[in-house]
């Protein structure tokens, strides 16, 4: 449990970050992008509904004790707390308020956010794009490989939410994901350079279309990027997220205290 007293100056946000696979949570000092408990995980059901997911989120909740401001990351397009979109989860979140929903189960202020769009603020802030987070920094593209391609785009530090560039077209007919995603490397078994190979064209493609000053390759593969870095051969500056597998709480609890408009 994190007490009140420890959170007196209320930098303190329960950050969650759904996934494909599991929810993933842990109390955030939001000033210092510091992770104050260690990370609590519940294991999702493939395809998780609305009821599933906000049940996990209570045992986060539950867990933690918590009673203070949660910031979320959900792994779609989220406009106005409304989830647009449902690649990896039910279809049934498509139109859900996902604020009300969460605010079923919580007493404090409730924050969600597309997941890349978390993890890319929290390394932008703490983590490999912190030079560039500033007037004049030029534009960053965050690149999530995970169940899915997540995209966090930033110019000059701002965020432009919900980029869904993991859905661009590599082939003639198959979405990025659906080929380079760090999920499909393990369901085909694939070799670090088939993979890499795959990542290598996705970030040319990416490269061609949004010219950025820096890439930030995260999700859980990133900690293998010795593995296929040799792969990619594209002249543009690429850097491991510093914050890796955390970074999408991290940037979760960032929105909260930040209210971020999306
Ligand atoms: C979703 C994105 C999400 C990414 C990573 C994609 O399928 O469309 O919104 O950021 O997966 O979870």
């Amino acid at each position: 449990m994190v007490s009140d007293e420890s959170n007196k100056e209320g930098s303190l946000v329960l950050g969650i970050d759904i996934g494909g696979s599991a929810l993933k949570s842990a109390p955030v000092d939001t000033l210092s992008g510091g992770i104050v408990s260690e990370l609590f995980t519940v294991p999702l059901p493939e395809t998780a509904t609305p009821d599933a997911m906000t049940e996990a989120a209570g045992v986060c909740i539950d867990h933690f004790e918590w009673s203070g401001p949660i910031g979320c990351g959900y792994p779609g397009v989220v406009k106005g707390g409304v989830v647009l979109t449902a690649a990896h989860v039910s279809r049934e979140w498509i139109e859900v308020d996902i604020i009300r929903q969460l605010s079923q189960i919580t007493r404090g202020a409730v924050t969600v956010l597309n997941d890349a769009d978390a993890a890319g603020l929290a390394e932008m802030r703490f983590g490999a794009g912190k030079d560039y987070n500033r007037a004049n920094g030029g534009t960053v593209l965050m690149v999530t490989l995970g169940t899915g391609i997540g995209t966090a785009l930033f110019h000059d530090g701002q965020l432009f939410p919900n980029t869904e560039f993991g859905h661009v077209f590599l082939s003639s007919g198959i979405e990025a994901e659906d080929i380079a995603a760090a999920s499909i490397r393990t369901k085909e078994d694939l070799s670090w350079q088939v993979w890499g190979g795959r990542v290598n064209k996705y970030l040319h493609e990416m490269a061609k279309l949004v010219s950025p000053d820096l890439i930030i390759l995260g999700g859980g593969v990133s900690e293998n990027f010795d593995s296929f870095q040799q792969y990619l051969n594209s002249t543009l500056e690429i850097r491991v997220a510093a914050l890796g597998n955390t970074a999408g709480i991290v940037g979760a609890a960032l929105a909260a205290t930040e209210g971020i408009s999306i």
